[in-house]
């Protein structure tokens, strides 16, 4: 009989994968289900990532490639850090892996031991906790307060710092909130930081081209180039390139992590599909005036949406900065009944009436751990994103004591 290894029984079920769930088999039913759950852009891949995946096969290159990446990538990566980064990073400080996601799983494995601790300002994508734990780290979350507009603050990050600490997960601009980081926070942050030698840092940037209001995405590591030796950045093409299906991550920092990184790599998936190689180094190298029109269209989508939200007796909307997910909050709504009769104790039974009545998914903060809250992605057409808040707010104003 199979027993799940112990290390799978700190992992719960997320609340996303039974609402997903519940949602395929509303649909199943012939009910008129939408979604706004995933974070996945609703754009085609751009034809440069097709012509650089039909290059590979034109050019024969369909044996193993390398574990670390293909060269012509690796270029393409370095060339990318310079032209949006203004950094200088070696071929011998990347690594290519199967998404943002392998980055992190090949960073964690290749570092934690029992017992290390890993801060995980919230709210956070649901991944960095959950991969830590499977090597038995233990996540420690710091809340960063919505009046604060989603930004840690430095003085509770330095007190969540102790001996144990091995990573601290930066993630800006950031999935579910879109808040970004200003040079002043990331000079607090790193100030505490550098008192602390012991502490990795992890920047996951994976949305850095996706920003509002004329802000643009600053790396922690151009404003303190001192932490470069222990300092992490996790990208890939998956969001800003329309590419989630193509699989395609990667990593810059210091060469014994990345060595170590590649030999967990190597032991997993080895190196990824030539195909995808090709492709994503074909777009890392083309113009940005794709990326901008996709930037333009979820800024404006954002606007629409965020303004109705705000129109919704009872929720409040905070103007997310990048990224492309709104994150109202439910406060006043908690306690209550749905216009069906379900109590609304928390944001998760929240989701799940909104669900069931009126056949709306979304992600209850409380999986970003930070509630009560509620994740819509505006990665989804102007069309769809109306519907979902007339949807909404149907449903809001149904609710009563
Ligand atoms: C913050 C963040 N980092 C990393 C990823 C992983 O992206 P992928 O593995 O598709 O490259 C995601 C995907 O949702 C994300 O939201």
């Amino acid at each position: 009989m199979f027993r799940p290894a112990s290390r799978l029984a700190s992992l719960p079920a997320p609340a996303t994968i039974a609402m997903a769930t519940r949602a395929r088999a509303l649909a199943a039913e012939g009910k008129p289900v939408l979604s706004l759950a995933l974070g996945q852009p609703d754009f085609p891949s751009p034809k440069e990532a097709l012509l650089g995946a039909e290059a590979e096969v034109a050019e024969g290159r369909t044996g193993y490639p390398p574990i670390v990446g293909q060269k012509e990538l690796l270029e393409a990566i370095a060339y990318k850090f310079k032209r949006d980064n203004e950094l200088d990073v070696p071929l011998s400080s990347l690594m290519v892996a199967n998404g943002g996601k392998q980055v992190i799983f090949n960073a964690f494995m290749a570092s934690l031991e029992e017992g290390d601790e890993v801060i995980v300002p919230a709210p956070y994508w649901v991944s960095y906790p959950l991969i830590a734990k499977m090597f038995g780290a233990r996540p420690v979350e710091v809340q960063c307060r919505e009046e604060n507009g989603f930004r840690p603050d430095p003085e509770a990050i330095r007190q969540a710092i102790t001996p144990k600490t091995r990573w601290l997960v930066l993630n800006f601009p950031n999935n579910p909130t879109g808040a970004i980081l200003e040079r002043d926070d990331l000079e607090a942050l790193a100030r505490i930081v550098r008192d602390a030698p012991h502490v990795l840092i992890m920047c996951d940037e994976i949305y850095e081209h996706l920003t509002f209001d004329g802000r643009k995405h600053l790396s922690l590591r151009q404003v303190a180039p001192d932490l470069a030796d222990r300092l992490l950045i996790v990208n890939g093409v998956s969001k800003a390139y329309a590419m989630t299906g193509w699989r395609v991550g990667f990593a810059c920092g210091p060469d014994a992590l990345i060595k170590a990184m590649v030999k967990v790599q190597g032991n997993a998936t080895s190196g990824i599909c030539t195909l995808a190689q090709g492709g994503a180094a074909s777009v890392l190298r083309g113009g940005m005036e794709g990326v901008e029109t996709m930037r333009q269209t979820y800024e404006r989508r954002r606007n629409k949406v965020v303004q109705v939200l705000r129109d919704i007796p009872g929720l409040t909307c905070a103007m997310p900065q990048g990224a492309f997910y709104a994150y109202p909050g439910l406060q006043a709504l908690i306690g209550k009944k749905s216009g069906g009769g379900r109590l609304l104790n928390n944001d998760v039974a929240f989701a799940e009436a909104l669900l069931e009545e009126e056949h709306l998914a979304t992600v209850p903060g409380s999986a970003f751990g930070y509630g009560p809250h509620l994740r819509l992605s505006f990665a989804a057409s102007d069309e769809q994103l109306m519907e979902a808040c007339t949807r909404l707010k149907r449903f809001v104003q149904a609710i009563h004591p």
